[in-house]
């Protein structure tokens, strides 16, 4: 080939190159075409094997103009590529852009079970007159259960709580009254306790659920009395349902109380009965060693769904153990 043949195809190859380069949008495209051009079987490579035959006058002349074209088409290589790298880069940006103005996934808030947040308002005003929170056990047995609180063996007031047994001894407590013998056996007097918990009975209609929840208080002081009691009833009702309450104390019975009553409030014109109380009988007393003529005792107990039924108008008990959220989102 003489220098003027070559001169030619040296410029078509320019041309050529530039074409194709510019109509390649993808990286292993233009890859492929770096190598035809200039790879070790590529056209340019293949021309300056061709020199050897050359004229040595035009030889030198000739391997300049194919360097020249090879930096060429190398240089338009690196300036595509780099475009070529720049473009991907802006489209994963784009896709990867997270928006921080829009608004974020809302996580709903829970809110206190109407029980647990009865029992917590109960305790507050309890704490508040000195109480201290105490606890026992749901899996009683006899004794505490029924024995120590003045109901002997045989007794009919056993019939009262229609009661879960568990085996010869052992039993699901019917109220949270065996926390005050619990509570008298382990500390001395004097006593003032507050004791929320869940009892078992064999109930189960609109009215009654199997399971439901107690507080038990009690107060074992020197001069612990009735007048005591009632006003300190009155005070906690009057805390509890946030203003003036209508109260009445009518006798009843109660094996662990003597005196014994029961509470009534005036609601709606109607009277309703709320809470058991009376004067700790001294068999209960003495039975943990209390020394009964230097200390006198108070007790009440109370159903905490009754109290947050009348407190936030529901009228239905099976509410509290559906778990309907519709029904729980409103405390
Ligand atoms: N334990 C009784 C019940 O479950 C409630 C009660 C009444 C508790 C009078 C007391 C009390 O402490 O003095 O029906």
């Amino acid at each position: 080939m003489n220098l003027e043949a070559l001169k030619q195809t040296i410029s078509d190859l320019k041309s050529l190159s530039k074409s194709q380069f510019g109509q390649s949008t993808l990286q292993s495209e233009l890859d492929d075409l770096y190598r035809s051009f200039l790879g070790k079987k590529g056209e340019v490579n293949l021309l300056l094997k061709s020199l050897g035959s050359m004229e040595p006058e035009t030889r030198k002349e000739a391997g300049k103009l194919l360097n020249i074209l090879k930096s060429d088409i190398e240089a338009d290589y690196l300036e595509l590529t780099s475009s070529l790298t720049k473009a991907a880069n802006q489209e994963k940006l784009a896709k990867e852009k997270i928006d921080i103005s829009l608004p974020g996934l809302q996580s709903k808030k829970g809110s206190l079970h109407p029980v647990s947040r009865t029992i917590q308002d109960i305790c507050s005003f309890f704490e508040r007159m000195g109480f201290d929170i105490e606890a026992g056990p749901e899996a009683e047995i006899d004794y505490y259960n029924f024995e120590a609180l003045n109901v002997p063996k045989d007794h009919p007031a056993k019939d009262m709580h229609d009661t879960f047994y568990l085996n010869n001894s052992g039993l699901l407590r019917t109220h949270t009254s065996p926390v005050q013998i619990r509570t008298m056996e382990k500390s001395e007097a004097p006593h003032r306790i507050i004791c929320p918990g869940k009892v078992y009975r064999k109930d189960s209609d609109l009215t009654h659920t199997p399971m439901f929840h107690q507080i038990e208080g009690l107060v074992v002081e020197e001069d612990a009395s009735f007048s005591q009691l009632k006003g300190l009833l009155n005070d906690f009702l009057e805390d509890f349902f946030g203003e003036e309450v209508e109260l009445r104390f009518r006798p009843s019975y109660f094996p662990f109380t003597e005196p014994s009553a029961e509470a009534d409030i005036r609601w709606n014109k109607n009277w309703l009965e709320v809470l058991g109380c009376g004067m700790v009988h001294p068999n209960v007393l003495e039975g943990v060693g209390v020394d009964t003529n230097k200390y006198t005792g108070f007790a009440f107990g109370l159903g905490v769904e009754r109290m947050a039924m009348l407190k936030y108008d529901i009228p239905d008990l099976r509410a509290f153990f559906e778990n309907d959220i519709r029904f729980l989102d409103q405390f």
